[in-house]
């Protein structure tokens, strides 16, 4: 897409003008030279940019939603959303009820703000063994982080290798401000979750994930009653709490 198409969408044409190819060939190269790849999505702002980027250029990319059992009312609602714009339904992984009725039954539904053991264990349940299964059989995946989300993200790469899972790790956003994010959505009118337009910035389970205030950090509302040091779910983290460290894949 042309700068004056992108000015008269909206967008900063100068933050997207750059980015905008870049994204658009790595998805491309991603669908081409590491299939079979997979978008994960957690129907945030960012993960909606690349949920864009992949339909919008068709490429054959799978994308998936790790849903917990306790994702919020207007983030299922996206899926539907999504489905009406793309004709595309994001598939879902779910945890094992069974399991889960067996941590309910030790921890209850409070547990996970009494212990950070219990809170650790119920990300394991709900999002990091259906995540496993996701990624089974895939070459890579590719995620929404970005730099500036939290200190823990600060120097990812846009291409890594995930030892922990054992394919190729794609961040093609690690760069893009926030802004940029906004800008994208804005100048291809892409559908956004509307917990964004409630101070929402981050967004997670509906038992652990609030509003923030303007100027708070955008991940405060993540585990909000635990330290910052552990507010990571394990998806991109290693589980001695450390960030995946990975290597840079080679082009
Ligand atoms: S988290 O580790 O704290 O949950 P965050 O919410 O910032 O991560 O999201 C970072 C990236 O992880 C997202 O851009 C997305 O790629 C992936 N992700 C997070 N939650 C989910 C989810 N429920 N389903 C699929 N992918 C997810
Ligand atoms: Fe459970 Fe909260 Fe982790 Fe979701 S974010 S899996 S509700 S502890």
């Amino acid at each position: 897409m042309d700068q004056s198409t992108l000015s008269r969408r909206g967008a900063h044409s100068g933050l997207l003008a750059h980015k905008l190819p870049r994204l658009e060939n790595m998805v491309r190269e991603i669908a081409r030279d590491f299939s079979p790849a997979a978008l994960a999505s957690s129907l945030g702002a960012e993960d909606m940019v690349l949920t864009d980027a992949v339909l919008r250029l068709g490429v054959e990319v799978e994308i998936f939603t790790l849903n917990t059992g306790k994702l919020h009312p207007e983030t299922l609602a996206l899926m539907d959303a999504v489905e009406s714009r793309y004709r595309y339904r994001i598939r879902t992984f779910e945890p094992d009820p069974r399991t889960v009725q067996a941590f309910l039954e030790a921890h209850g539904e409070e547990g996970i703000y009494r212990s950070l053991t219990a809170r650790k264990r119920c990300c394991e349940i709900r999002k990091l063994a259906p995540l496993r299964l996701a990624l089974k059989g895939k070459r890579a995946w590719i995620t929404g982080l970005r730099r500036e989300q939290s200190v823990t993200r600060a120097d990812i790469q846009e291409r890594e290798i995930d030892a922990q899972h054992g394919l190729a790790k794609f961040n093609p956003l690690a760069h893009w401000s926030e802004e940029e994010v906004w800008d994208y959505l804005r100048a291809f009118d892409v559908p956004y979750n509307l917990l964004h337009d409630q101070g929402f910035r981050s967004i997670g389970c509906a038992p652990c994930t609030r509003p923030v205030a303007p100027g708070e950090d955008p991940r405060a509302g993540r585990w909000w009653w635990e330290a910052p040091a552990s507010r990571e779910c394990g998806l991109h983290v290693a589980p001695d709490g450390k960030l995946v460290r990975s290597k840079q894949v080679q082009p």
